[in-house]
């Protein structure tokens, strides 16, 4: 019996239908094997760009952080970002302001300072520089740095687009609503008692006044120029009857009169802030009739015979806005007494403002213009009102703070070392 062919075929077949199973096999233990391979490499290399990235994030925040110290510019610098100086914003007691603009894109207000103002040698310059541009607040400018050169001593602020109060104030009547306006008051009073109580050394500013209160693009108040008294050497060691500090009208009456000299100077300047933003008009306009000329002694007037409602009405503020009107009122009576002490502290100021605590009834503030003393004696009551109304009394007429000038000093102008 022959063995016919048909029978090894299987056998073959089946060795390499075995083989091929093998190398099938194989490929896919293979192929599997390199998957694995490939996708650790990836998850490694993954991490290797987390890494790096954070290491890049943290490197940006750090160099954020970095830039957040108050900058040094070259005077070729603010040339250029300021087109030569060509856009002027306006200008006041310590230089004219100019907008500029960085390479980046940033837009700032460059402040370039009055020869004058340049007494202050360079450490000091830069210890009070340093100083200012480290404070961060909603409420205040912020300082991105300064030049200091022989020919150009400037301060570079982060630009404010609506630019100062006394414009919506005194000029346009139409942009701004009463609520808007009370708002603008708390945000300043918060950026004063910021200055006051929450930062490590208290600044007092000196200069409060509508032009020194800015709106950023969404109306927000920042109160600017803060440190400038003392950075431009007018602070504790200048007091003189002509080139005193502080602006007529907003100047507290120690200023120019030999009584020591606290932050409570500023509570009395936000007084009078106070009741321009209520009357948007100045406190002193001589085309008004005798009794409405100086409105803060109007105010009081209107105040003290109940007519409240009156002066509202001829404010122009609508009845919705009543009580907030008459809680600014009474706040305002408050901040420009004449005794310092009497006068609350801006922090109280914030909550007075927002309602949030009682107001007692003020008593007149001007009580002095009619008596012989210049500054009378305390009444009984008004000693316990200060304590309610002041949370910090005790630090008033403490430390550097405290000056005293005489008549005769004043009268020959001699500056305290
Ligand atoms: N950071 C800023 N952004 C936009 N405008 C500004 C800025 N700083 C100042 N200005 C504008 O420049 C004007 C002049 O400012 P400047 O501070 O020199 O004078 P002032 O505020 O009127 O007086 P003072 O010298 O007493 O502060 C301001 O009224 C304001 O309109
Ligand atoms: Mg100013």
């Amino acid at each position: 019996m022959s063995i016919t062919p048909t029978s090894s075929i299987p056998a073959a077949e089946t060795a390499a239908i075995i083989v091929s199973l093998v190398l099938i096999v194989g490929k896919i233990i293979i192929l599997f094997v390199v998957c694995r391979k490939r996708a650790e490499i990836g998850k490694t290399s993954d991490n290797t760009q987390d890494s790096r990235f954070l290491t890049l994030t943290m490197d940006k925040f750090l160099n954020d952080m970095e830039r957040e110290k108050p900058i040094r510019f070259t005077s070729q610098q603010l040339r250029i970002a300021t087109d030569n100086f060509t856009n002027l914003l306006g200008s006041g007691g310590f230089g004219a302001v100019y907008k500029g603009i960085f390479s980046n894109g940033t837009i700032v207000a460059v402040k370039v300072l009055y020869a004058n103002s340049n007494k202050r040698i360079e450490e000091q310059f830069m210890a009070e520089v340093s100083t200012i541009g480290r404070l961060y607040h909603f409420n205040l400018v912020r300082l991105y740095g300064f030049c200091f050169e022989r020919n150009l001593r400037a301060l570079v602020y982060e630009y404010m687009k609506n630019g100062s109060l006394d414009k919506y104030l005194f000029r346009d009547h139409k942009t701004l609503g009463f609520e808007n306006l009370h708002q603008i008051a708390v945000g300043t009073a918060r950026g004063i008692a910021y200055l006051h109580e929450e930062c490590q050394h208290r600044i007092i500013h000196y200069d409060i006044k509508p032009g020194n209160i800015l709106l950023d693009g969404s109306f927000s108040p920042k109160v600017a120029d803060f440190g400038l008294a003392k950075l431009c050497n007018r602070e504790n060691t200048h007091i003189t009857m002509t080139g005193g500090r502080g602006t007529p009208g907003y100047a507290a009456p120690e200023l120019w009169m030999p009584f020591p000299i606290t932050h409570k100077c500023d509570v009395f300047s936000f007084g009078m802030l106070l009741f321009e933003i209520i009357g948007r008009r100045r406190n002193l306009d001589i085309s008004l009739p005798e009794s409405q000329k100086w409105f803060p002694k109007w105010v009081w007037k209107k105040f003290e015979s109940g007519e409240v409602g009156d002066l509202i009405i001829v404010c122009g503020i609508e009845e919705k806005d009543r009580k907030m009107a008459e809680r600014m009122v009474k706040v305002a009576l408050w901040c420009v007494q004449h005794r310092p002490q009497l006068r609350p502290s801006m922090s109280v100021v914030v909550k007075m403002l927002e309602g949030a605590v009682e107001i007692p009834t003020p008593i007149n503030p001007f009580e002095y213009m009619i008596s012989e003393i210049p500054c009378p004696a305390l009444p009984p009551h008004a000693s316990q009102t200060s304590s309610i109304l002041d949370s910090d009394s005790s630090q008033m007429t403490t430390g550097s703070n405290l000056v005293h000038a005489t008549p005769i000093m004043k009268k020959y102008e001699i500056e305290i070392a």
